[in-house]
């Protein structure tokens, strides 16, 4: 039997991974405070599932039923029925653990919570919650339907069982779990978001334009993207909120965000999000 699947954030994120297990035949149950959201995430899903109708990865059968897999809703009690909840909300403690600590009333005693936190302690989020053991980080990489890496980040309390289940699952999306412990950033953003906050010191000190220091990394690292694209694709929003953990965690300058990034968020310019980063679009 297959698992009932809570998402909750229907952004970047979540509607991504709502894709994934609708693809893959999960009911799923999307929560967002935003109902606009909701409804902007589903049109999203479908545009990105005619896009692999396209490219002949699915048919237009499959994603008629794929999409039907899919429930959308704003009441955060409807996850009672899941047997795994993924949270996907805004980069920050604060939000995190008010979800936690709701989802832990309405959820059953087996259900596992899943969070695709970028940086923030999988221990301190699970500490929310009475199920410690049940609590683990699943980070999905953007965009979800495309990459292959589920970083699989084990909180203090974790159990064993837990883990196993949640690779599982990962290797019925046809992804590949590779498993971490829990330190701020964990693997991904501890390496990735320095490499960004300096490609932006570059911008900042007009050391190279935009695209030449995207074109050097692209063509010198045989990187495919590069780092100011890459900044835009995840959000700007969300890149200063991993840098604030890893500078707030390690107590390391080398970690304080640059002030343009910090400029940039506050004037409201988040990447392709809003439609201006480090590129328009
Ligand atoms: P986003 O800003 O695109 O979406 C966040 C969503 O959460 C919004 O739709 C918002 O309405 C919803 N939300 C906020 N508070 C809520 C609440 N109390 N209840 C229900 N919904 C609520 O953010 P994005 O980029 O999707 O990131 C989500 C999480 O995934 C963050 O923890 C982020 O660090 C992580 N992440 C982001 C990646 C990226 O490339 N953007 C990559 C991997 C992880």
């Amino acid at each position: 039997m297959k698992f009932n699947i809570g998402i909750i954030g229907a952004g970047a994120m979540g509607n991504g991974i709502a894709h994934t297990f609708a693809q893959h035949n999960y009911s799923v149950l999307l929560v967002d405070i935003n109902s606009k959201l909701l409804e902007k995430s589903i049109k999203l899903i479908e545009q990105n599932m005619d896009r692999q109708v396209k490219k002949n990865i699915i048919s237009v059968d499959n994603k008629k039923n794929f999409i039907k897999n899919i429930i959308c809703n704003t009441d955060i009690s409807l996850l009672k029925k899941s047997d795994l909840v993924i949270e996907a909300v805004t980069e920050s403690l604060s939000v995190k653990s008010d979800i936690f600590k709701k989802l832990d009333k309405v959820c059953p005693e087996h259900t596992i919570f899943a969070t695709n936190t970028s940086s923030i302690s999988i221990t301190k989020i699970a500490a929310q919650t009475n199920r410690p053991d049940r609590v683990i980080g699943m980070h999905f990489m953007n965009p979800v339907p495309i990459m292959k890496l589920i970083e699989v980040i084990r909180g203090y309390l974790t159990s064993d069982a837990t883990l196993q289940k949640v690779c599982d699952i990962s290797k019925s999306l046809n992804k590949i779990p590779i498993e971490c412990n829990d330190y701020p950033g964990f693997v991904a953003n501890r390496i990735l978001m320095p490499m960004i906050n300096e490609a932006i010191y570059c911008k900042m000190e007009g050391v190279a334009e935009t695209e030449a220091i995207d074109q050097i990394m692209k063509l010198g690292m045989a990187h495919p993207m590069g780092p100011l694209a890459l900044a835009d694709l995840i959000g700007l929003d969300v890149c200063l909120a991993i840098l604030e953990v890893l500078y707030e965690e390690m107590g390391d300058s080398k970690y304080s965000p640059c002030p343009l990034l910090k400029k940039m968020v506050s004037a409201g310019i988040l990447g392709r999000k809003t439609g201006r980063g480090f590129y328009k679009y």
